[in-house]
């Protein structure tokens, strides 16, 4: 180990990263501010917790209630979150870090690190997941594939017409990218959650690097 720690996260998964969670406030915000136009279910999200500009400024401007704006920046998000998405998926691939950190992911192991975690007995080990955190992050990368191929059956009914047969039409894209949506803040709450309770994790996440003792990966990316 140097006097800087071992390395836990390499530049591309960082990037990735953090472009992700950029990409996934703005698509959440916006979004809410989206569905409050035409709600789906009986109630809205507060203004405050939505994105897309001056609600009074934007009635003024287009007679909508900051539409257009949310829009606008939904669409920003999306591109960022493609190009994250991209990297984080092609380089965990390319370089073997999904390989090597995110498998094995049996249902045995899972059971055994699932009931650990019932009874907050599960370590935490800088550098290596245990199986829950992985069947979260594949469960939070999956959802996020069924986000945006859902989203672009909303955005281009027509020209992916087999995509709106598959989700069972308009409503049916709408619905899915509302569920995929809600298991995304979910995995969100819990992600933020289980930071706060190991804080080191956090500073590996944005350095780079750890001072804690080399993980048992030997600190590979
Ligand atoms: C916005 C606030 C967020 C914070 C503060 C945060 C923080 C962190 C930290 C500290 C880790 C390292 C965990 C560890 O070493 O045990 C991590 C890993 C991870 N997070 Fe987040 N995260 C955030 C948002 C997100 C979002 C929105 C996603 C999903 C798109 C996400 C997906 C992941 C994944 C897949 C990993 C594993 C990274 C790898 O090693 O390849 N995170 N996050």
């Amino acid at each position: 180990m140097s006097v800087l720690g071992v390395q836990t996260h390499a530049w591309p998964v960082r990037l990735a990263h953090w472009s992700m969670a950029l990409a996934i406030l703005i698509m959440v915000g916006s979004g809410w501010r989206i569905y409050n136009a035409e709600p789906i279910l009986p109630f809205r999200f507060p203004l405050a917790v939505t994105l897309g500009g001056d609600v009074e400024a934007a009635l003024a401007r287009h007679g909508d209630p900051g539409v257009a704006t949310a829009i606008a920046w939904h669409f920003a998000g999306m591109w960022l979150l493609i190009a994250a998405f991209l990297l984080f998926v092609i380089y965990g691939v390319v370089s073997g870090h999904f390989r090597r950190d995110f498998f094995p992911v049996g249902p045995r192991a899972f059971l055994h690190d699932f009931t650990a975690a019932l009874h907050f007995r599960l370590e935490h080990r800088l550098g290596e997941y245990n199986t829950v955190q992985k069947v979260f992050y594949w469960g939070v990368l999956a959802a996020i594939i069924v986000i945006i191929v859902s989203g672009l059956a909303i955005w281009k009914p027509v020209q992916t017409y087999p995509l709106e047969v598959l989700f069972g039409g308009f409503q049916g894209a709408r619905i899915v990218h509302f569920l995929a949506m809600i298991v995304i803040v979910g995995f969100l709450v819990i992600h933020l959650a289980l930071v706060a309770l190991v804080p080191s994790t956090l500073v590996a996440m944005i350095t780079g690097r750890s001072g804690s003792p080399a993980p048992r990966n030997g600190g590979r990316p």
